[in-house]
């Protein structure tokens, strides 16, 4: 397919503060569209300023959330070098959650080919300094002008791009999280491993309630049992108990994290026990009472590693390490941003240069 570019003739200014990057704020100059209708297939892949898109407001994905969406994430070494960490991953798995909502498949070598160009054209943005960069949102939403509750019949794909700072206000500061016995986020069957943004709206409730009590994000126990535990808003987590790393296994209503699957990676080659497995809210909550709770983080790719500084279940409040960073976070934290960031060997091959 034919990649169209059209430049923007009204640059706008870029971040003055990299310091000051918070996340998801700011826009590029560019972005990436594409259609598809059924005529044509994926069609017209165009490059173009940034703006706002025009669409009926009968448009199912106003109506019905037909929408998928990815995040990843541009880093710039010292160097000046671009580069992307396991992109393929992020186009693989944005055609699975495609598949999932009846959205039609895309050309992953295509995207990834037009994504390089964007991030080429919109090269300054990508900030400067260590711990930043540019976040990378592909999205698609079905565009059909119908109310009728199917699946759409033309859908609109975009790529937008924001220079970024830390997800969490705090940076690497261990974060408050809050184990959520209310609400569901998903259910087997459902949507769960899918980035659609369905997701999201279903824990938005459940997140509120948790800020309101100064805690960052809930993390989710499975929705049948009520006691597995699954994943945070915004991250996969990860327990150190004993010399064991516990990661809840990939069991369809949990995202299948890059980076936890990375981290997994990463602790393994260190000769980490790393298994994913089933686990029980109150296998943590013994581990908490026995000493053996040594660690606790969420990864994510705007989140990074997160280190879990407490954890409020019920009315037990369980802090963990001191409310510190623990030695495995800040390990596991240097090595993953340091191949990032091209400070340290990109042994698995991850890269990809823009
Ligand atoms: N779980 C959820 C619900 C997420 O939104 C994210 C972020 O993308 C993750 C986990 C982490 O996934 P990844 O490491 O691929 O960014
Ligand atoms: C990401 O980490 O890329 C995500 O998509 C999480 C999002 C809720 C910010």
């Amino acid at each position: 397919m034919e990649l169209k570019i059209e430049l923007t003739r009204q640059p706008k200014e870029k971040p003055a503060d990299e310091n000051k990057l918070s996340f998801g704020h700011i826009f590029t100059d560019h972005m990436f569209v594409m259609d598809w209708d059924k005529e044509h297939g994926w069609h017209d892949a165009k490059i173009v300023p940034f703006a706002p898109i025009l669409m009926s407001p009968a448009a199912t994905c106003l109506h019905y959330g037909q929408e998928v969406f990815e995040g990843m994430k541009a880093y710039r070494t010292e160097s000046g070098e671009i580069r992307l960490f396991r992109p393929q991953e992020n186009f693989r798995r944005m055609n699975e959650s495609h598949d999932r909502i009846c959205i039609p498949k895309f050309d992953e070598a295509f995207l990834l080919e037009a994504l390089k160009k964007l991030i080429e054209i919109d090269a300054d943005w990508v900030p400067h300094t260590y711990g930043t960069s540019l976040y990378i949102r592909p999205f698609t939403i079905g565009t059909e002008e119908s109310l009728g509750a199917h699946s759409s019949t033309k859908y609109k794909f975009l790529i937008i791009m924001s220079p970024s700072g830390a997800y969490y206000e705090g940076g690497l500061a261990p974060v408050k999280i809050y184990v959520e016995t209310k609400y569901v986020r998903a259910t087997p069957g459902g949507t769960g491993f899918a980035k659609t943004g369905g997701n999201y709206a279903a824990s938005l409730k459940a997140q509120d309630v948790a800020a309101e009590e100064g805690y960052s994000q809930v993390l989710w126990l499975d929705g049948v049992h009520r006691k597995y535990v699954e994943e945070v808003g915004a991250m996969n987590v990860f327990f150190v108990l004993g010399d064991e790393i516990v990661t809840p296994e990939l069991d369809g209503s949990i995202l299948s994290g890059i980076t936890r699957k990375s981290a997994v990676e990463i602790l393994r080659s260190w000769g980490y026990k790393v298994s994913e497995r089933a686990l029980d809210i109150q296998e943590l909550v013994d581990a908490y009472h026995a000493g053996t709770l040594k660690e606790a983080f969420g990864t994510g790719t705007a989140a990074v590693i997160s280190p879990i500084g407490e954890l409020k279940y019920n009315d037990l409040v369980m802090e963990i390490n001191h409310n510190e960073i623990g030695e495995i976070s800040q390990r596991l934290y240097d090595e993953l941003t340091g191949i990032q960031w091209g400070k340290v060997e990109d042994r698995f091959n991850w890269i990809v240069k823009v």
